[in-house]
């Protein structure tokens, strides 16, 4: 069978906040939103970073309930994830100033866009550290590899990537990460919500020497008559191996747990940096 078209980076962003619409709205977006903050209020976290803040799934529903009780600084490597994140900013009226992480070369910086692009690798330039950082949505394995392409992040880089993360929480505060809990994950369907229907596909890619998954998610409309489809490669790691490399650095409390209103595919861990 031929393999559909892939969109472009642009179209492919605005498939992906699709795929959220529809696969949260049967699981619950702010069932979601309402656990992470519960887990927040339980370790007395009040400064949070989401180092891969996407469109702003949840940290703009955070920054935006009302309380005022948390500090939410938000980044990404992605420009066009980041345009939707202030649209919706926008929306909420949470001005992008207050999203901002705070850097060395803050001088030189006004709030908007380019002020939230920042690459795991160099999260060394945020002059903070938090209570609990945040890296969230299966986005560890999609390293370097949502933009598109091939190149799977090995495991060295997560590990690299993940102490970069770790440098930013403080010591007794935490790091919440997410990885699926099985290298294979087979074929779901979500849907239908307003009028789409989608079809997600994992399977383990061996194409070359690497070790990899291939994501393809399929869109379907009443009325419509080919499908939209995007696909992403990603590492194949599990939770678990994520786990260990954060048993290596000396995290605790690194035991996964499935978060209420997640995708039940993915193993959430909430570890404990040890001061
Ligand atoms: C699966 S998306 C999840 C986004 C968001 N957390 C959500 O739940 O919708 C993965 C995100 O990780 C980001 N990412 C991947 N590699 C990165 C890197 N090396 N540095 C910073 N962000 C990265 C991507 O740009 C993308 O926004």
């Amino acid at each position: 069978m031929s393999q559909p078209d892939e969109p472009h980076h642009e179209e492919f962003v605005s498939l992906y906040e699709l795929y959220l619409h529809i696969a949260y709205h049967l699981l619950g977006r702010p069932q979601l939103a309402r656990t992470v903050a519960a887990a927040l209020r339980d370790r007395d976290v009040s400064t949070v970073l989401d180092c891969a803040a996407g469109t702003g799934f949840p940290s703009l529903d955070l920054a935006s309930d009302g309380s005022g009780s948390l500090v939410v600084h938000c980044c990404d490597a992605d420009p066009r994830m980041l345009a939707v994140l202030c649209d919706h900013a926008g929306r909420l009226g949470v001005d992008l100033g207050s999203l901002m992480p705070p850097t060395q070369t803050d001088g030189d910086r006004e709030p908007g866009l380019e002020s939230l692009v920042l690459n795991w690798r160099d999260l060394g330039q945020i002059d903070m550290v938090y209570d609990l950082v945040m890296c969230r949505g299966n986005s560890l394995v999609y390293a370097n590899t949502w933009g598109g392409g091939d190149e799977v992040a090995p495991l060295d880089t997560i590990k690299a990537y993940l102490s970069h993360m770790a440098d930013r929480v403080r010591d007794g505060g935490f790091l919440l990460v997410d990885a699926p809990w099985q290298l294979a994950m087979g074929t779901t369907t979500h849907g239908l919500i307003g009028g789409w229907s989608c079809t997600e596909e994992v399977h383990p890619d061996h194409a070359d020497e690497t070790d990899r998954r291939e994501w393809w998610v399929h869109f379907r409309q009443e009325g419509r008559e080919r499908p939209l489809s995007f696909r992403r490669y990603s590492s194949a790691l599990t939770v678990r191996l994520i786990q260990g490399a954060l048993l290596e650095m000396g995290f605790e409390e690194t035991t996964p747990i499935r978060l209420e209103g997640e995708r039940t595919a993915l193993g959430t861990i909430i570890a404990r940096k040890t001061g």
